[in-house]
């Protein structure tokens, strides 16, 4: 089994950070090394996959350590532009660990299909004929997707929903299996389209999936000890910094402003998984923000209240991803990440990549509860500020230290920390 914990990986270089990976999981160095050479995607792959292609985009494939999620370490490749999620993320996973990790559970499989008329003079009538229909209809819905069939999935139920103003619209429900599912759902949805609308005797509309997947939801929680709330750079208590921690919940909870920062704060862990995974982070955020607007205004996704311990958080989304099918057909980056989770179905992925949310979320009301935001950015950045100024190996460490000491993050005196170093004599 996969131990997440790995000492000091950040302070290894590149190559050792691979050599690391490969010797943990067991895969062939070269592989992943050859993988994620320009950024896991070759231009003629990637000219198969959208239009008009001039070439691709890198972007960072990091790995955030620590995490149990359902008693099963997890090492979670995230992509990711910004600095600190990644150590964010990690840093927070260890505070939870002490308590047993994370614990999640999918909350339905099904996505959801619309099939929509509209100039319904009868909407009862209509409502009353779909519902006898419902049983054809499923199966002629089945039908439309026979290989999910016989893979153990396909439609499993119907809803008729009346909007007013001679709208109506059908909600097919579909067992995607290990699929995101959008092309099944779509299917299915074009496949009922004639006759939803016949029998309302409305004319045809949209057909089409929604991305507020709520009947494929995950909800993950976790406890944090008071003590592992500590550290040796805050001069707050664990009590005192799960006081702060739950304040700040409760503000998100009440205020649709910090609510959307609160959230972006969850959906940092939650897409970065999302796109190391190949899936549609689109989709995923569509989904997310709708939901924290489920009651009728926008609120927090996460929340956190004060424990006799320490802490517990919660986090509840509709998260469809896919370990099949998609873009993970064709683009090796991505194939990799999925071996480095080592998922088997995409409820286990779905089920990571809340916990890398509630993790990511965890990380930041701290900061914000403790000593701001900014110190840990500064330090994170000093880092890319030293490696711009041609700190290599272990003198990047010294040179952040220097800079973050003396408050003087820049280039040049980044410059002038590493010429000290390097020659003593001289300075
Ligand atoms: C920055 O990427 C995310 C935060 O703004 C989230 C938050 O405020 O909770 C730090």
């Amino acid at each position: 089994m996969t131990n997440s914990r790995i000492s000091k990986f950040y302070a290894k270089s590149l190559a050792e950070r691979c050599a690391e990976v490969a010797r943990v999981l067991d895969l062939p160095e070269t592989d992943l090394r050859s993988v994620l050479q320009a950024g896991g995607l070759d231009p003629d792959t990637a000219d198969k996959m959208i239009e008009n292609v001039l070439g691709t985009y890198a972007l960072p494939f990091g790995l955030a350590l620590n995490f149990t999620v359902n008693g099963v370490d997890r090492l979670i490749p995230m992509v990711v532009e910004e600095p600190s999620v990644v150590a964010a993320a990690s840093g927070a996973a260890l505070r939870v660990r002490n308590s047993g990790g994370f614990v999640a559970e999918t909350l339905g499989n099904a996505m959801t299909a619309q099939i929509e008329t509209h100039g319904v003079a009868d909407p009862s009538g209509a409502q009353t004929r779909i519902h006898a229909a419902a049983s054809d209809l499923l199966a002629m819905a089945a039908e439309a997707v026979p290989g999910l069939v016989r893979r153990g999935g396909g439609p499993l139920a119907l809803e008729v929903r009346v909007l007013g103003d001679g709208y109506l619209v059908v909600h097919v429900q579909v067992d995607c299996k290990d699929a995101m599912g959008a092309n099944l759902v779509n299917s299915v949805a074009e496949r009922l389209g004639p006759e939803v609308a016949r029998l309302a005797g409305g004319t045809m509309g949209l057909r089409i999936l929604t991305n507020l997947c709520d009947q494929r939801r995950v909800r993950v929680t976790c406890e944090v000890r008071s003590i592992d709330l500590e550290d040796r750079e805050c001069p707050m208590g664990g009590m005192q910094v799960a006081e702060g921690i739950e304040a700040a919940s409760r503000f998100a909870e009440l205020d649709p402003y910090r609510a959307a920062t609160h959230n972006k704060g969850v959906m940092n862990g939650i897409d970065s998984v999302v796109l190391a995974t190949g899936n549609d982070c689109r989709a995923v955020e569509a989904g997310a923000h709708a939901y924290a607007a489920r009651n009728g205004s926008y609120g927090a996704l996460a929340t956190w209240r004060r424990t006799e311990t320490g802490l517990t958080g919660a986090l509840e989304l509709p998260l469809s991803l896919g370990i099949v099918g998609g873009t993970l057909r064709v683009h090796p980056a991505a194939q990799l990440a999925l071996k480095i989770l080592g998922v088997d179905t995409a409820s286990q992925l779905a089920e990571i990549a809340a916990s890398a949310g509630l993790a990511s979320n965890l990380a930041a009301l701290r900061a914000l509860a403790t000593d701001g935001i900014q110190r840990g950015h500064m330090a994170l950045q000093a880092r890319s500020v030293a490696a711009e100024a041609g700190a290599t190996g272990s003198e990047v460490e010294a040179v952040v230290a220097f800079i973050v000491e003396a408050k003087t993050i820049h280039v040049a005196a980044a410059r002038a920390a590493l010429a000290k170093f390097r020659c003593p004599e001289r300075s």
